[in-house]
């Protein structure tokens, strides 16, 4: 959207770097924004925000380059769940500068993601698409089901949770959720318990499936010996952080036809052309869409966060998704 750099600087200023916004969501921001007394200047992407930057109090957007060029930043709030790579930024250290994501607008996408590539794995569909792709008819792979599975969900946050609610309806399975605390305040999961109590479980799990935070305390917790904990045919799916489990370690037990996997996240992103994770078997790759912000209603979603937040901060009032960023999240 073309803005005019030699009118003068307004007082406050909202800066919103949010691609795929429709014309009705665009103008509810600027009202929004207006009725608080800011002007809210909206872009497609970074390189037409940065002219505007050295009045921005607020900031909507993806990327550190944004805060660092913002020197009256007051809040930065994110549209990604994951904020891995921002609470390395020096200007997040500051208490003065509030930073904030969009955790709660993913789990509708990253469930429906999830459940695909599950049944995707569990009904053979790759060897289908093989079969047909070579005009052959066999209908005799062996397939498997969710119903009576023994599922674990670490990470029991947004996406855990909106998962097990979808996963409920395929008929009785185990759902375990595993967090930090082990709480499981809607009774989505049969049991719920602290993360101290992995190690117990995963011999007892079928399917695996990580939805957690990239933090120093996640780093490689699906190490080679908790993989190895898994029973032969364990189905292992990440859509939180690659960086939560050993990517080698996984690849052997991959490639020893021990488990199978989904990956949406990687260690490295993208996935570099050499990498032999490319041709790995048992392994099915998507390259981090489960919970990008092609959905509209993932849109619409980070939108209403923000615009509630936006209440809160103008009333003076705390941020509801405010990051700590010594935790990480
Ligand atoms: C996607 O991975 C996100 O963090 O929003």
């Amino acid at each position: 959207m073309p803005h005019d750099s030699t009118a003068p600087a307004p007082r406050r200023r909202l800066v919103a770097v949010l691609p795929g916004l429709d014309a009705q969501q665009q103008a509810r921001l600027t009202a929004a924004a207006a009725a608080q007394g800011f002007e809210a200047l909206l872009f497609e992407e970074d390189a037409a925000a940065l002219p505007w930057l050295e009045e921005a109090e607020i900031v909507l957007g993806q990327s550190a380059a944004l805060a660092r060029r913002s020197p009256r930043l007051r809040w930065f709030c994110t549209p990604s769940a994951g904020v891995d790579h921002l609470v390395r930024e020096e200007r997040f250290r500051s208490p003065d500068v509030a930073l904030t994501n969009s955790s709660g607008a993913y789990g509708v996408t990253i469930a429906e993601h999830t459940v695909m590539v599950i049944l995707e794995v569990l009904r053979r569909q790759a060897d289908y698409a093989g079969i047909v792709a070579r005009r052959e008819w066999r209908r005799d792979l062996p397939v498997r089901s969710i119903k009576g599975s023994r599922i674990l969900l670490l990470g029991t946050g947004d996406i855990g949770r909106e998962t097990a609610l979808r996963l409920r309806a395929f008929g009785p399975a185990r759902l375990t959720g595993v967090s930090r605390r082990g709480l499981d305040p809607d009774g989505l999961f049969d049991r719920a318990v602290p993360v101290e109590m992995l190690d117990s479980l995963l011999p007892e799990t079928d399917i695996l499936i990580i939805s957690l935070p990239g933090t120093p305390q996640t780093r490689r917790l699906l190490d080679a010996d908790r993989l190895a904990r898994l029973p032969e045919g364990a189905l292992l799916v990440n859509v939180g952080r690659g960086s939560v489990l050993d990517q080698q370690a996984l690849a052997a037990e991959l490639c020893a036809g021990r488990l199978c996997a989904a990956l949406d996240v990687f260690e490295t992103e993208p996935i570099p052309p050499a990498d032999p994770l490319w041709v790995c078997p048992n392994l099915l790759i998507t390259p981090h869409v489960a919970g990008n912000m092609t959905l509209p209603y993932t849109r619409e979603r980070i939108l209403s966060l923000f615009l509630e937040d936006f209440e809160n901060y103008c009333a003076g009032r705390p941020l509801r998704r405010r990051v700590d960023p010594r935790r990480g999240y």
